[in-house]
């Protein structure tokens, strides 16, 4: 039931982002950017797309990535990405549609990226998710993963901690008006394990408060 609770929340979902992560949670996209591979027209998938963040920086930052599938379950999320990039006038080279990530509707080796911005945690079958993720991707290609974890230092752990526990789910509660969704993004948050993806390299942000994963699929 994740979509529908991202569903409820996508017209607060971009301001409570930025709110909630005093903005860092746009430098931590661009910082997936960084990671791309060193090669020209770039095809990506952006899986959990939501409302088309990523994607966009993708295409706003990088002169390698030419075109972008972003896919998502919530479809009020990619309704208001649609928006976003087309008011942005990324129309010819964002394409978004419905989809889960557990069964992705590509044929294999058809992408040279796919990357997943903070929807890893939310699918309950990720090593059914991540294996699609790999058949999708040609050989040669990058599978790049940004999601929240967990900062190493204890006193920074700490005032994470109870940053998430107490204020995060009261702030994003009473603007979006629903506390579950913000009580269920700290949870997730604080029970996701990364014993999935640990063979990656981990690249940390802010302390560790974000990692971005990368691996490569084998040539
Ligand atoms: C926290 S949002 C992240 C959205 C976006 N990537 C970003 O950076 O803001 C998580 C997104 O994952 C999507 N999601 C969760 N499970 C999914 C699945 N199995 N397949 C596709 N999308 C999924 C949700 O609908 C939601 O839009």
């Amino acid at each position: 039931m994740v979509h529908a609770l991202f569903n409820q929340i996508a017209p607060r979902y971009d301001l409570l982002n930025r709110l909630l992560s005093f903005g860092q949670d746009q430098f931590w996209r661009r910082k997936v950017v960084d990671y791309l591979p060193e090669r020209s027209d770039l095809r990506v998938l952006d899986i959990a797309t939501g409302t088309a963040d990523l994607a966009l920086m993708m295409v706003q930052k990088s002169r390698q990535v030419t075109h972008v599938t972003g896919v998502d379950m919530a479809v009020q999320m990619l309704r208001l990405g649609q928006d976003k990039i087309e008011k942005a006038g990324f129309s010819a080279c964002i394409e978004l549609q419905p989809g889960d990530a557990h069964k992705l509707a590509f044929q294999d080796d058809s992408f040279d990226v796919v990357t997943v911005a903070f929807g890893l945690r939310n699918m309950p079958r990720r090593d059914q998710a991540l294996s699609e993720m790999m058949r999708v991707l040609r050989p040669g290609g990058r599978l790049i993963i940004l999601e929240f974890s967990m900062p190493k230092n204890p006193l920074i752990r700490g005032l994470y901690l109870l940053y998430f526990r107490y204020v995060l789910p009261r702030i994003g509660g009473f603007i979006s008006g629903d506390y579950e969704a913000y009580r269920y993004l700290n949870q997730s948050v604080e029970t996701f394990s990364s014993r999935e993806i640990d063979h990656m390299t981990a690249h940390r942000l802010c302390f560790g408060v974000a990692t971005i994963y990368v691996a490569d699929k084998l040539a």
